[in-house]
């Protein structure tokens, strides 16, 4: 495997990749990898001649007040791993390349990135908007890999790719991966390292919470009573507060106060201590 840091050695290294018409896979990353991007991994390579990785801990898609600088970084342990999964290039530039001085541009998606982490996080999305469109451009490569764990950011990712006209990748090669889960249900993530082992018992109960609500929901019983109660047991259980808790059309993200026969999504974000933990699943008719 091989590793760029600067733009030039991209290039270089991309150029190599791609002779003989090679067709090639990004799977974007912030890094303090787990079996979730590992799944990505093995998705990306399955589909494509060469799969590329980026980690990059992207300062803009962090507030003020959120976790940048105790995010893990392990750029050795992650660069082993992906070598092991047969990736062929990590991209991993400093924050210097990326927003190198004079840097001026943000990309803004208005509508999907408005409620759930849009409404929690201010500029989060703009943050992650501009930087995927960066890493597309970048790159350029025919698929890229995101997994369904950060389903507004999907929504965000793929909403800017058609807007701009992007086609590499083109939109619909923009492909979203189910949740890898631990095996109480717990959906994989690289902050789930913060839970002390109490926090992350109370954790599990996210999942299991979720999926009682979602048969509840399915069975007919009101969406709002029965969101009401999942947060009740989420703080009952020791989650100190929940940022929300909400169904919504899965393919648009407006909030639904009812099931109708279209596909649906329960997400749900939630805060133990520090640590602010995201999940969401279908509800209803298959997607
Ligand atoms: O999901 C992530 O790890 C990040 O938000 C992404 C897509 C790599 C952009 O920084």
């Amino acid at each position: 495997m091989q590793t760029a840091t600067t733009l030039d050695m991209l290039r270089n290294n991309l150029a190599e990749l791609r002779r003989g018409g090679a067709s090639i896979g990004l799977v974007p990353t912030m890094g303090a990898l787990h079996d979730g991007h590992l799944t990505l991994v093995r998705q990306a390579k399955a589909a494509c001649d060469q799969v590329v990785a980026s980690i990059f801990v992207n300062p803009t898609q962090f507030g003020p007040n959120e976790d940048l600088d105790a995010y893990p970084r392990q750029l050795a342990e992650d660069s082993a791993m992906l070598q092991a999964e047969g990736v062929a290039l990590l991209w991993a530039p400093s924050v210097e390349v990326m927003y190198p001085a004079g840097f001026a541009t943000s990309i803004g998606v208005t509508g999907v990135s408005a409620g759930f982490c849009g409404a929690a996080r201010p500029g989060h999305f703009d943050g992650v908007a501009t930087v995927v469109c960066k890493l597309f451009n970048q790159v350029q490569p025919d698929f890229a890999f995101f997994g369904e764990k950060d389903y507004q950011q999907l929504a965000v990712i793929r909403t800017m790719a058609r807007d701009l006209d992007l086609t590499l990748p083109h939109v619909s090669n923009i492909i979203g991966i189910p949740t890898v889960r631990e095996a109480d249900g717990l959906a994989m993530s690289s902050r789930n390292r913060y839970l002390s082992p109490e926090q992350r018992d109370t954790a599990a109960t996210l999942p299991r919470a979720m999926r009682e609500a979602i048969a509840r929901i399915e069975d007919g019983q009101d969406v709002t009573r029965t969101l009401a109660a999942l947060e009740d047991e989420l703080l009952g259980a020791g989650f100190d507060s929940v940022d929300y808790a909400d169904l919504a059309d899965a393919q648009s993200l407006s909030v639904l106060t009812q099931l109708g026969d279209i596909p649906a999504r329960l997400l749900v974000a939630a805060r133990i201590g520090g640590t602010r933990l995201i999940d969401n699943m279908a509800v209803g008719p298959a997607h």
